[in-house]
Parts: C-alpha cells; structure tokens; sequence
C-alpha cells in the first residue's frame, strides 16, 4: 500500500518526528511505501506529492518544522478542490493518508472521509486546547521556551526594579501562559479562561512594590479584560480567524499609568514554535506517529489518535473535534498562591 502524510496549520517542534516515525513504521513493519503531501492538503490538491524514503526521515527527529511545509488549505473549500484531491490520490494509488493537523484540519480531514479517504488523524496543536486527548507534543517545548525567557527576564526585572510583561501564545486557552508561568514563578498570569480586571491587577502589583522591586507578569495572548475584548491585529489568517496579538502593549501602557512604575513588554510569538523539540515532546510525537500507522494497518480510518493517561487510542474523528480543553483551574489555583 502507499500511504501518504500531510502536515497541516500552524507548524509545533515535534512535527518531524511524527513524519519521521510514520515512515519508518510504515517501511520497516508494514512493507508500505510512503509520500508526502506538501503544504498541508494543497499538495494533493495541486499534485504536489513528494516520495518519502527511509533516508528522507534520516536525522530529521531533533529538527523543529515539518519536512513537507505547512499551510492552512481547505481541502473542502470549493468541489473542484475537493476533485483534485480525489484526482490525484486516485494518480498516486494513494491508500491512506496520515494528517497532522488542528482542530480545523481534522474537521475537514473528517468531511474527506466522508468522501470516501482513508484518513487516519494525529492531533496537534501548539496551544494544548484539544479537549479529546490530554496533551499535544510540541506544547511542552513552547512552556520550557517562554519559562527559559522568564528565568533570564527576571536577572534584568531585578535590577532595574521593572514590571516585565510576557506575552505568550494562547488563542482561546492560556495552557502556555499557566504551565510557564508556573515553572517560571510568575507574579501574575492572565488567561483568556479568566478575563482580569484592571484595579484588582494594578492594586495587587502595586501592593507586591512594597515589599518587592519587580514583578513578572506573563499575559496569554487571547485575555481580555473584564469590560473588553480580546486585541486583535485587524487581519485575518488564512482560516479567516483573526491574527491575535497586542495585548501585551495594551496591558503595559495602562498598568505603567495606573501604577507609575515603569513596565517593559516581551512578545515571545514565532519563537515558542520554532527550534528543537524537548525530549518529551519527541517521545510523545513519536508514540503518535507509530500509532497512526498502526490504525491504518488495523483499518481504524476517520479515526484520531488520542493520549489518554498512559495510553494512545484512536477515537471518532466526529466524537473529537470541536471541544476546547480550557486551561485547568485547580493548576491556575496553585499558581495563584504563588502571586503577589
Ligand atoms: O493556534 C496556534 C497558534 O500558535 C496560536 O497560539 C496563535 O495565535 C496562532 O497559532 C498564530 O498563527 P500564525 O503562525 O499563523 O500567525
């Protein structure tokens, strides 16, 4: 059989290991020949259909990225798309496909199936917010990223006695704001779960200033106070979702005027998805791989494979998708203790 991956959405260290351990499962314990799609699903839209040989997957397991390009392509955004896809699996005598993607490429990757593709899923996302499986590789290499920036922006919060602010990834969940913040020893963490209020934020560092000379406060991209939205770059991505990020200036400029004490904004953005996975997220990347391939072999299609405590299982694409996994609140509880 030939079965081809695809990488899809916004790229997370670990990416190369889920392709590299789907090739090599494939290859070596099943006899499959592999391909990839490039650049997500447009690659079999457009015949953009590479091979993928055991020594393409050689030395590529510390490299962050995906080998084969990412996009976010609606492989169900019009029917003469949706042809071409069928058209060129059909070329390729394509038996299976493997997709890494988010929640909005496992929603298509689910209406493909229904067309008839063997489709088998591998969640991933680098903000952790996918309820069905407990966590996604590729996020504790973004925590261990924005906890390094915390320990080293603490030397320099320190000596100029400043309020730093962090802003992180985290659209619609502050995984990445709590789970850093926490191993960093945050000050104060603002979620999107938890839209914060400007007094209570202002009194409560104020008050720390009395017996402290800095704070760190990491803030999650998509919070929001309590009589406000979320800010937004007023552009839209190319899932017409829009592109969140400012909120960190926003927060710094009102907390400097409300407090006098001078406060000085880090916006850690593409570098929390960028470089060399941590060992766990390899490991966990790689199990993710290895198990796609095998509900293949097994026939489990327009199924996802899904961490559930020590265990990978696929689930219903279907009985998946859509669910967010907000941040944990008894998590936010103890972080909570350490603030002020
Ligand atoms: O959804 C994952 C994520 O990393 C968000 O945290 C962030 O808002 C978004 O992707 C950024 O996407 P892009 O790289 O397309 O700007």
């Amino acid at each position: 059989m030939r079965l081809a991956i695809l990488t899809s959405g916004g790229d997370c260290p670990g990416l190369n290991a889920v392709i590299r351990a789907v090739v090599r499962t494939a290859i070596n314990k099943y006899g499959y020949e592999c391909v990839g799609s490039r650049n997500g699903w447009r690659g079999l839209a457009t015949g953009d259909v590479i091979p993928l040989p055991l020594s393409s997957v050689s030395g590529i397991l510390y490299r962050g990225g995906t080998i084969l390009g990412t996009s976010r392509f609606n492989p169900c955004e019009n029917n003469e798309t949706t042809a071409h896809i069928l058209e060129h699996i059909n070329l390729h005598a394509i038996g299976a496909v493997i997709c890494v993607g988010g929640d909005g490429t496992l929603r298509a990757s689910h209406e493909m199936a229904l067309k008839g593709i063997h489709i088998v899923g591998v969640p991933k996302t680098i903000d952790n917010d996918i309820a069905s499986t407990d966590v996604t590789f590729g996020f504790y290499t973004a925590v261990q990223v924005v906890t390094d920036a915390l320990d080293r922006l603490h030397t320099t919060a320190e000596s100029h006695h400043r309020i730093m602010l962090v802003e992180v990834m985290g659209r619609d969940t502050g995984w990445i704001a709590l789970m850093a913040g926490l191993a960093g020893g945050a000050d104060m963490i603002l979620i999107p779960e938890k839209p914060f209020n400007y007094d209570k934020l202002c009194d409560a560092l104020k008050k720390r200033h009395k017996t402290k000379n800095f704070s760190i406060v990491v803030v999650a991209e998509g919070a929001k106070p309590d009589d406000g939205d979320t800010v937004t770059l007023g552009k839209l991505d190319s899932f017409g979702r829009p592109r969140f990020g400012g909120i960190g200036y926003l927060l710094s400029d009102e907390i400097e005027k409300r407090t006098g004490i001078e406060t000085r904004v880090t916006v850690l953005g593409h570098t929390q998805r960028g470089g060399t996975p941590v060992a766990f997220d390899r490991i966990l990347a790689t199990r993710f791989g290895v198990a796609a391939v095998d509900a293949v072999a097994a026939g489990q299609f327009d199924h996802f494979i899904a961490l559930r405590g020590e265990q990978l299982i696929p689930i219903p694409i279907a009985d998946g998708i859509g669910k967010t996994k907000m941040a944990d609140s008894e998590i936010y509880e103890i972080a909570e203790i350490f603030f002020g």
